[in-house]
């Protein structure tokens, strides 16, 4: 449980983000059901974007279904209308719902408690509800309700110089005999989405509903319904809703669709539904829940990342990604970044492998579109956008807004290229973890292969070097922008380039036709293939001369060194007083882990002695201006046997949004930063990795505050559970599938069956 125990409309925003439930087909932020003066009310479905006047296509804010309101007297029963007696909402991650209490007196004195639940089905997607449990303490009267799909929503509605409306109304009418309905359209491409919501008010099982009218108001539907209440007796009042878009049905059927859905939801009823939900709920944390023992504090942190990530994926849609804030908040419009590839897909692809290749088959659909960004571009193959939304085209805006007013042109959709590159190793590392040939064969070869030929196109010959260099481009420290030769960028371009080499022999050989069909869809020819060969060998990768200590880009070593030298008191990088008058760009001051994720991604290509060397430099030079820093630097860190600051990063990562350390949770939740989480646990503390030849690797260094850890991966095979104690000693049980051997610190073990 996530528990917040004290009311302060400050705090709404963050509580929204934090309290937000998801499906994965929508979210609906954690907004108060009354409505709130502070408050950014939002239901984005994942894949309904619009532009409109905005810079980018962007989640569109849907009518809001949950507004219920009730009165007595014309007195709103509201959390900031009323004195506040009591007041407790908890984000149970278990059960997927969100729960609150409150005891709220008005200005009469008139004492009223309501407790509620409210959940996002996961056992059908397009199902939602909220019960009110409605008890008047200390008086007895009519007790008013206003049900309202609230179509006047807006994005960025608090910030008055962004704020856009993406939707239109076409449909305001009563649901069928009750209930009420709203269809809005996108303003862009015309995309009908339809909400239906029908409330019901029950006493002792009995229906009490007196009135029941429903009202055109507008962008508002609203139905008015009231009962009598009477003191000391709990009334459960309920309101149901169902939302379909155009991209599941044709809009023409939507209201019907609605209409048949609500009847199924009603008979089954919210009890039993959200039984149905808190199923597949448990079904998700079989999966992925993760057991500290010894450190319940963090364990529930690293929960809290864990549910927001796993929630948000899809089930069964493979046109729609993740974006880097989630379902949560407004900021980067619901896009996809390099975010998705490096730091969520591990954990889907070790815990939920088919969300795993969803999320990769995402960029397959895509893949035209990549192609046209290159053409578009001057280059060849395959670019991928630094920003995806729904039609694959750059979706990152060429300026930015300040909140002063200030505008300021933004580069790095021109020169953030790596993205391409995060696309190909996260395919490439997807099939290694998972031996999905099939995906392989079908769908990531083709991206591997159009996104060497970009790189192929970015590689430019530099004559009297005899090496090929790349020129202008932002590295993941986007602190330095543009740069050339990017050691990170130029060492995964060459990855791609020997990874599609190899590929294209071992295709030929083991699916040749396959392989022949891919060849000749994409004109791949011999001489292509050899081209690649001659580039990936002389690619330029800046270093110290005479050491193994990378160049984050050429000319880096010859700017101002600045180092970190102060922390503040939770251990965070202090700013260098040099950066009050020194450009931080002009300074080797770096915003996040650039060379340090180079050692994290292709770890083999450098021995221990260099990897030690490189992290020890540019430790001392990270700001983590970025949530993508710090758990790259934990797991690094224990690999090159610094331990001391690895627990510290996984306890910054895992409270990031929880105490909203970067201040900015009311935007979403850091979505790349959750991955993170899971990975330094998995990665970094237990020591887990596969290998090349699909072998599982587990050389675990639990911190000392914990004694054991527990969690489960999916190996091609088998369904692993793995047990490390607080001596570091591993057990392995295959809870499914064939048994399997492993190698734990280097020797072999088997993994033994759960019943043996
Ligand atoms: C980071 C990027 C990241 C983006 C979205 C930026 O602040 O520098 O690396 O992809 O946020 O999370």
């Amino acid at each position: 449980m996530v528990v917040q125990d004290n009311y302060n409309p400050y705090e709404n925003l963050k509580y929204e983000s934090l309290f937000c439930l998801t499906n994965g087909y929508l979210g609906t932020r954690g907004s108060h059901e009354e409505g709130t003066a502070r408050s950014i009310p939002c239901t984005y479905i994942n894949g309904v974007f619009d532009k409109s006047e905005t810079f980018m296509r962007e989640l569109a804010n849907m009518p809001n279904w949950l507004t219920l309101k009730l009165y007595v007297e014309k007195e709103l029963i509201g959390i900031e209308n009323c004195d506040i007696l009591s007041f407790t909402r908890a984000l149970n991650m278990k059960r997927g719902c969100l729960v609150k209490s409150v005891c709220l007196r008005d200005r009469k004195g008139r004492e009223t408690r309501v407790e509620s639940v409210r959940f996002i089905s996961r056992a059908h997607v397009h199902r939602m509800a909220v019960r009110l449990y409605v008890t008047p303490l200390n008086y007895s009267g009519i007790i008013e309700i206003e049900n309202i799909i609230d179509g006047t929503v807006i994005n960025f509605c608090d910030a008055p110089r962004f704020k856009v409306k993406h939707t239109y109304l076409t449909k305001n009418e009563a649901l069928d005999e009750s209930g009420a309905y709203l269809e809005v359209a996108t303003r862009d491409n015309h995309l009908h989405e339809g909400c239906g919501t029908v409330v019901q008010a029950v006493q002792e099982g009995k229906d009490v509903v007196k009135t029941n009218v429903f009202h055109d108001f507008g962008e508002q539907a609203v139905e008015f319904l009231d009962f009598d209440a009477c003191q000391g007796e709990t009334a459960e009042l309920t309101k149901y809703a169902v939302i379909y878009t155009e991209r599941e049905v044709k809009k023409e059927a939507l209201k019907e669709t609605i209409q048949q859905e609500m009847k199924g939801f009603l008979q089954t009823g919210f009890e039993a539904e959200f039984e149905l939900h808190q199923k597949a709920c448990e079904a998700l944390w079989k999966e992925a829940d993760i057991q500290i023992e010894g450190d319940e504090e963090l364990n529930k942190a690293i929960r809290f990342n864990v549910f927001h990530l796993m929630s948000t994926a899809s089930e069964s849609d493979s046109h729609v990604n993740i974006g880097a804030k989630l379902l949560h908040g407004e900021e980067y419009g619901g896009h996809a970044f390099w975010d998705t590839e490096l730091f969520m897909l591990p954990f889907f692809a070790y815990t939920f492998p088919k969300k795993a290749r969803r999320l990769e088959t995402y960029r397959y659909h895509l893949l035209d579109a990549a192609r046209g960004n290159a053409q578009k571009n001057g280059f060849q193959g395959a670019q991928y956008p630094w920003e995806s939304a729904d039609d694959g085209t750059e979706q990152c805006p060429d300026w930015t807004i300040e909140p002063d007013g200030t505008c300021y042109r933004c580069y790095v959709a021109v020169y953030e290229h790596h993205v391409t590159a995060a696309v190909a190793f996260g395919i490439a590392n997807y099939v290694r973890i998972t031996k999905d040939t099939d995906f392989l064969l079908h769908m990531g070869a083709e991206i591997l292969m159009e996104t060497a030929r970009f790189w192929m196109s970015r590689c430019q010959y530099i004559e009297e070097k005899n090496r090929y260099e790349i020129h202008k481009v932002t590295g993941p420290d986007e602190w330095h922008e543009p740069v050339d030769n990017n050691v990170y960028t130029n060492y995964l371009a060459r990855w791609n380039l020997r990874y599609v080499i190899a590929l294209a022999e071992q295709l030929e050989q083991e699916h040749p036709e396959e392989y022949r069909n891919l060849a000749e869809k994409i004109h791949l020819t011999k001489e292509e293939i050899a081209s690649w060969q001659q580039v990936q060998g002389k690619i330029y990768l800046p270093k110290k001369e005479g050491t193994q200590l990378l160049e984050q880009f050429e000319g880096y070593f010859d700017l101002k060194e600045v180092l970190i030298e102060k922390y503040d008191k939770n251990d965070w990088p202090i700013r260098p007083e040099a950066l009050k008058t020194t450009k931080t760009s002009q300074t080797q001051i770096i915003k996040q882990a650039d060379v340090v994720m180079l050692l994290h991604l292709l770890g083999e290509e450098f021995d221990e002695e260099t990897t030690k060397l490189n992290y020890s430099y540019y430790e001392k030079r990270t700001m983590h201006g970025s949530s993508l820093s710090p758990s790259i630097y934990a797991i690094m860190g224990l690999k090159v046997g610094d331990a001391s600051k690895a627990y510290r990063y996984l306890r910054r990562a895992a409270f990031l949004d929880l105490v909203d350390l970067q201040g900015n949770t009311r935007e979403g939740i850091h979505a790349a930063n959750a991955g993170g989480v899971w990975q330094t646990v998995v990665f970094g503390f237990a020591g887990l990795s596969t290998d090349d030849a699909g072998r599982l690797h587990i050389n675990p260094k639990l911190p000392e505050e914990w004694k054991g850890l527990t969690f489960r991966i999916h190996c091609p095979e088998s369904w692993l559970q793995i047990h490390i104690d607080g001596e570091q000693h591993v057990d392995i049980t295959v809870l499914d599938g064939k048994e399997v051997d492993i190698l734990v610190n280097g020797k072999a073990v088997k993994a033994h069956k759960a019943d043996a």
